[in-house]
């Protein structure tokens, strides 16, 4: 019998909602592996529904692939992507997954346990026709920065994980200027708050590909946003260290360490894996 060490895992998803093929692979992967590293979680990290939210599709792009997972309980904590904003359905959306547009939550026992901050970026950029952002949204984001700030500030958890839709840092913005942009602007409002609370990882799709966790002013960010959509290979960035272009998920456990994870493609292959260590440990790979 293996000793009882206190684990909890989680499993993160981004740009998933196709309701194809590919998603359905995923999904599978996630279930199975789920039997022999089961976790209870699922981020969820936007454009959950392709191509514009449409409330008709929830059911294929979200209840569908996961039904299995839904039957063992696990639970979804979703943040929206542009593409779930971008018809005006945002709200129905989380209404149906039965989230709000930001929150946050914890697990885990004391000193090893994780609290998760869920930002709506959708707000913080224009839409997709481009432009500025509306007043409505610049409210919402105003709201929502000053809520993360208090939340963040009253944290007790062991570790602090962001996540939303937009990458604050990635390789695969430097292939379009528009989005590299928008990208910086977004680093810029959000970074400073992320360092100043000793956030240790920021977690975002919305890039069709993987990057794995790099560390700026002592804060780990990932790109997680081929759960159902991939880049081609002559799309943007071509593959290079750290941008992985494989459909995936990625499994993270909690330790005494920190946050060990690993990167399974819909082959079911550990293609990446790492940890986010806790803060004054050093990295071990
Ligand atoms: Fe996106």
């Amino acid at each position: 019998m293996r000793a009882s060490v206190y684990r909890e895992r989680f499993a993160v998803i981004g740009d998933a909602g196709t309701a194809d093929a590919v998603q359905a692979r995923i999904a599978n992967q996630m279930t199975q592996w789920g039997q022999r590293l089961p976790f209870n979680k699922v981020l969820v990290l936007g454009d959950n529904v392709y191509p514009s939210g449409d409330p008709r599709l929830f059911d294929a792009c979200i209840a569908k692939p996961y039904q299995a997972l839904w039957r063992r309980e696990v639970r979804f904590f979703p943040v929206l992507g542009n593409h779930d904003v971008k018809a005006g359905f945002g709200d129905q959306q989380l209404a149906y997954w039965g989230v709000p547009a930001y929150y946050n939550f914890k697990f885990g026992p004391p000193g090893q346990d994780v609290e998760v901050f869920a930002l709506d970026t959708t707000v913080m950029v224009p839409g997709a026709l481009g432009g500025e952002v509306s007043p409505q949204n610049r409210k919402r984001a105003e709201d929502q920065a000053a809520w993360l700030r208090q939340a963040l500030a009253q944290s007790t958890a062991s570790m602090k994980v962001v996540m939303g839709h937009y990458p604050l840092f990635s390789l695969g913005a430097a292939a379009k200027a528009k989005r590299l942009f928008w990208q910086q602007a977004l680093a810029q409002k959000l970074a400073p708050i992320l360092e100043q609370y000793g956030v240790d990882l920021y977690l975002a799709g919305h890039e069709h590909h993987y990057e794995a966790p790099k560390k700026l002013n002592g804060v780990w960010y990932a790109v997680s946003g081929a759960g159902g959509k991939l880049d081609s290979p002559v799309k943007g960035l071509p593959e290079q260290a750290g941008l992985i272009k494989k459909n995936h998920f990625m499994l993270f456990e909690t330790t005494a360490a920190g946050l060990q994870y690993q990167v399974i493609s819909d082959q079911g292959q550990v293609f990446d894996f790492g940890l986010i260590p806790r803060k004054g440990q050093s990295l071990r790979k």
